[in-house]
């Protein structure tokens, strides 16, 4: 395989020390060759996380503001003080439920890049817009927004793929549909740069187990998953980064 495959837990607003200590002892046993494992818990718990080979940190979400009188939030620098070397950015949850456009998602993905955080973008289309044949007009605008004015930073990226309708509902993209969509994107994001557009990891998330994520790791285009729910089950997420 040409790009590294990568594998992403996103705990959300859930767990806690205790899994924090099951999960680093578990993927600490792990045997290479491994994927690349980056553990998302809430930033609270990125600190009690050892330190091991097998896996890295992320966080979840940043500011897209550097420092200041900016209650709740945390910077990018602050990440990085905490152990990140990733964020997750422009999540559907984020986006949906939080109010972020493409514009501060944009913004995000600079300032992450900038503090040295790589940052994997999140991009997906409703279920509404999928049944109306919107999905790759709204995929196309969600990477524009960040790419076209700084194309420079597609180099330093992630990209994942996650259908809102298949995020914790259950119902996964089939590996066609996720391997058109990935293709798709690859493609069009090939204006900016081929050559970063090549080498860059886009990974699917939504639904992804250990029972179906074989299937999903086989397509050309997917370059590993982003896990919500499962990545919560210590011998399930072990399994799927040993499949990756
Ligand atoms: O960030 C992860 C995605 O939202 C997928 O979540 O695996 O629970 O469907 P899920």
């Amino acid at each position: 395989r040409q790009r590294k495959p990568l594998v992403v837990a996103n705990w959300k607003m859930n767990g806690n020390s205790e899994l924090v200590q099951q999960m680093s002892e578990a993927l600490s046993v792990l045997k290479q060759p491994l994927p690349d494992i980056l553990i998302c818990p809430p930033v609270i718990f990125l600190a009690d996380f050892p330190k091991h080979p097998n896996y890295k940190l992320g966080a979840q979400n940043l500011s897209e503001q550097l420092v200041g009188a900016f209650t709740g939030e945390i910077s990018a620098d602050m990440l990085c003080a905490s152990g990140a070397s990733s964020v997750i950015v422009g999540h559907s949850e984020r986006r949906a439920l939080y109010g972020e456009q493409d514009s501060v998602i944009s913004q995000k993905v600079k300032v992450a890049i900038e503090a040295g955080l790589t940052p994997i973008l999140c991009v997906g289309e409703t279920l509404a817009q999928r049944e109306e044949e919107k999905t790759l007009q709204v995929l196309a605008r969600q990477l524009d927004a960040v790419y076209a004015a700084q194309p420079h930073l597609l180099a330093h990226s992630v990209v994942s793929y996650e259908p809102v309708w298949a995020i914790g509902t259950g119902r996964t993209a089939t590996p066609e549909q996720a391997q058109q969509v990935h293709q798709f994107m690859r493609q069009h994001l090939a204006q900016y740069d081929a050559e970063a557009a090549n080498e860059l990891r886009i990974i699917y998330g939504g639904s992804v187990t250990a029972a179906n994520c074989e299937a999903l790791f086989a397509e050309a285009d997917i370059d590993g998953a982003l896990i919500g729910g499962a990545s919560l089950k210590v011998a399930d997420f072990s399994a799927i980064c040993t499949m990756a």
